[in-house]
């Protein structure tokens, strides 16, 4: 049964056309939005018509075909810029996704500026996308990469950032929403202290884009981190959004076509922000697609989106628990849209395995978060993650579904 509010998530679910789908005689039960979100119509309409009506490279051509689709390239950078609530569309680069926005920053922003003993933080919950960029930029430089302590409930240790915050800190990685364990991270004030201390911030917001509104001036965050696939956009595509004086002392990161300004053999001059950062022909009908998609996100009741999601994850996490033996893994006050568990007898993969069998997606495994998994003691989880089409049928899917595995494994 959904809940009265006005926000209509039937409604929602006729604009995804593969929420229609049936697996044998069950309906798909899609719960692994942290991996990739579906795709609303909107957005395949949009990438469709830019093939069939627009294709053609972008800023290299006079000619008609060109100027239109460097029209609406520009166009979904102005999108982007809204929200994310950026100062400028020239400080919201596109990226091949949330991992490359973060290697950029690791070699172009931090390598020529990090020195022997400089110390990066990150918190134990990253993603190993911001920890092993970090990882190759320490060992490049002789920096040192200090983990911020979590506890039990998977929360960051806030003394102890407050204590590892120094004169050597020179670079914060911080996850707003943990996509192992759904924690919502107070990254406003944690930016805040790791700008006292006189360090720099990246925020991984894979997980945030499409559950929560960013406002990057807002959070004075220094570099901002998007996976588009998550927000119900193509995969493929990331978009790294920077300060304008950071960025603009920064070098390239990849060199190639429409990242200069003059080319000779005795040396190449650079174009500003954002082409200084975008070598190379970009997925041009990714970002229409992106622009179309984010549009329509952002026409959404964010705070009904917000609620209908946060009623899903307290309506799994009541059910779950309910079932004997099974464990949420992540306690969080702050918490979003992902619910990490194990069970006394079946291992996650086991878990995943029979789900699947009733026409249920999830995920199952350490969720590119080691760390976490060691610290708090499982060696993967099985994940149920929410998009805003989910609904209360599927997490009650997903109880029974639980409880067929505690028949099958005991
Ligand atoms: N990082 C994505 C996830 O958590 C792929 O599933």
């Amino acid at each position: 049964m959904v809940t009265a509010t006005s926000f209509s998530v039937e409604a929602i679910r006729k604009e995804f056309p593969i929420l229609a789908t049936r697996l044998g005689d069950k309906p798909l039960v899609y719960l692994d939005n942290a991996a990739t979100a579906q795709k609303p119509q909107v957005t395949l309409d949009a990438m469709d018509e830019f093939w069939r009506t627009s294709n053609a490279n972008i800023h290299r051509g006079v000619h008609h075909l060109s100027q239109m689709a460097t029209a609406q390239f520009d166009t979904a950078r102005e999108t982007v810029r809204r929200f994310l609530g950026a100062r400028h569309a020239h400080e919201c680069l596109f990226t091949k996704g949330c991992t490359e926005g973060i290697n950029l920053v690791a070699q172009s922003y931090a390598r020529p500026r990090l020195k022997p003993a400089d110390e990066i933080l990150l918190s134990t919950m990253e993603h190993h996308s911001n920890i092993v960029p970090w990882q190759l930029v320490a060992e490049q430089t002789g920096a040192i990469v200090r983990p911020i302590p979590i506890n039990d409930d998977g929360e960051i240790d806030l003394a102890a950032y407050g204590r590892l915050l120094n004169e050597r800190t020179k670079i914060v990685g911080l996850v707003h929403i943990s996509n192992s364990l759904g924690t919502i991270n107070p990254i406003k004030a944690m930016i805040a202290q790791a700008h006292a201390a006189g360090a720099v911030v990246l925020i991984d917001g894979a997980q945030a884009g499409p559950h929560l509104p960013i406002d990057v001036q807002d959070l004075d965050a220094d570099f901002y981190t998007l996976s588009c696939h998550k927000i119900y956009a193509p995969t493929g595509m990331g978009v790294l959004y920077g300060k304008e004086a950071l960025l603009e002392a920064m070098p390239p990161y990849h060199g190639g076509g429409d990242m200069i300004r003059t080319v000779s053999f005795e040396g190449s001059t650079f174009a500003g922000l954002p082409n200084k950062f975008e070598a190379g022909t970009p997925n041009v009908g990714g970002v229409v697609g992106l622009g179309a998609t984010l549009k329509w996100l952002m026409a959404l009741d964010r705070e009904e989106v917000e609620r209908h999601e946060a009623e899903l994850v307290g309506y799994a996490e009541t059910l779950l628990s309910d079932i004997p033996g099974v464990r949420l893994i992540g306690k969080a006050r702050q918490k979003a849209a992902i619910v990490s568990f194990v069970m006394d007898t079946a291992h996650p993969h086991d878990i995943g395995t029979v789900l699947d069998a009733e026409g249920i997606a999830i995920r199952a495994g350490h969720h590119c978060c080691m760390p976490v998994m060691e610290r708090l003691g499982v060696p993967a989880t099985a994940r149920a993650s929410f998009g805003l089409y989910n609904t209360r049928e599927e997490v009650e899917a997903l109880a029974r579904g639980v409880q067929k595995v505690k028949e099958i494994f005991g």
